[in-house]
């Protein structure tokens, strides 16, 4: 059995707060308790295919624990397994490039790899596991919060935080001026965002993917509002919420990245519905990348820094192939293929929705 020497780590998918406290675990975890080199592959999978390593000291990883974003650098493109070289043409071939990704491994002396990112991420870490037997670790994480294998990812509290505090904000202006103030967050096909940041704040009516929506019935309960003296309402749309029958609302297509469908735009549509139906003022908010950036939160911070600490034994341990994740209050490991086999949604019959309807949220039905 070959002996672990050297232990790799990328970031993948979109970056979120959390990353660079993951790093420097590892690098530390590494180092301190189990005397390994580590080396980080820059730039996602783009480092892997154009063999961008550069090692990492306890001195790069210095300091690094409150700032956002991630120092290894990110990218939402770059499929080795099916990369186009020439993304800005207008004509766009894709090859199979994981082999060339395969010598960046070998000839850094990479034993294991630690794969820091949401479901793209992790189902090419499974690629690379199945076709090449690649010793893998994932890592998960993104502010959607919709991969299995963990209770919660991390990044998730951090974009959680920063649309609460915008919600809060949105309050007191969209009071004065007797509006309705929509808006949008992230979360692509899962609702997580939206649910708990409208409960958190508040909103009167939220929107998320799981539960189609009746514009009848969101303006029925800001009319409802409107009769008892509340003449504003403030309402939370998931980016990847959709009226029953309709479609989602798609800002663009990003051809070479895993998933090409870039959500936004809903508020915009529901916004000016409900004034049409209702007659009240409306305005909308679009969140966007605002909720990815910045410091991350003490509860981001300790989750990323339990996840990179685990990683590093899953590692040593040899479970390759699996996902560390926060179950209860306890870090496990799962297999990648089960945690990627579907995504992690907010079910309709849970507690929290129950929990919503209860306190007087419209969920849009
Ligand atoms: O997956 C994280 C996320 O921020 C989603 O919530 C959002 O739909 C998407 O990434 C945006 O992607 P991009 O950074 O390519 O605009």
């Amino acid at each position: 059995m070959k002996k672990i020497r050297k232990l790799g780590i990328l970031t993948g998918g979109g970056d979120c707060p959390g990353l660079n406290a993951v790093i420097r675990a590892v690098v530390h975890t590494a180092q301190r308790e189990f005397d390994l080199e580590v080396c980080g592959i820059l730039d996602g999978y783009a480092g892997l295919i154009h063999n961008h390593v550069r090692k990492l000291e306890l001195t790069d990883v210095s300091g690094i624990l409150p700032r956002g974003g991630t120092i290894l650098g990110t990218s939402n493109r770059d499929n080795p397994f099916r990369y186009a070289d020439d993304w800005r043409g207008v004509k766009k071939e894709y090859h199979d490039v994981s082999a060339q990704a395969m010598k960046t491994i070998e000839n850094n002396g990479i034993d294991v790899l630690l794969a820091v990112g949401g479901d793209g991420t992790q189902i090419i870490a499974q690629q690379f596991y199945e076709k090449y037997h690649l010793p893998v670790i994932g890592i998960p994480k993104t502010i959607d919060n919709d991969l299995n294998g963990t209770d919660v990812t991390f990044g998730f509290d951090t974009a959680l935080t920063i649309a609460t505090s915008a919600i809060d904000k949105l309050h007191s202006t969209a009071e004065s001026h007797h509006r309705i103030m929509v808006i949008e967050v992230m979360g692509r096909y899962a609702g997580w965002i939206a649910l708990e940041s409208g409960l958190a704040g508040g909103g009167d009516v939220i929107l998320i993917p799981e539960i189609p929506f009746v514009i009848g019935s969101v303006c029925e309960k800001i009319n409802d509002r409107a009769r008892k003296g509340k003449r504003f309402s403030l309402v939370v749309v998931a980016e990847g919420a959709r009226a029953e029958g309709g479609q989602l609302v798609v800002a663009r297509q990003v051809q070479d990245a895993c998933d090409p469908i870039r959500l936004g735009g809903i508020a915009a549509q529901v916004g000016n519905q409900i004034e049409d139906m209702t007659g009240i003022e409306s305005r909308y908010t679009i969140l966007g990348h605002v909720q990815r950036g910045g410091s991350p939160t003490p509860f981001d911070r300790i989750l990323a820094t339990r996840f990179g600490y685990h990683a590093v034994v899953a590692a040593v341990n040899r479970e390759f192939g699996c996902l560390v994740g926060l179950r209860g209050r306890e870090i496990k490991t799962t297999p990648i293929k089960e945690a990627v086999a579907e995504p992690r949604r907010v079910n309709p019959e849970s507690d929290l929705v129950k929990t919503a309807l209860a306190v007087g949220t419209c969920l849009g039905k």
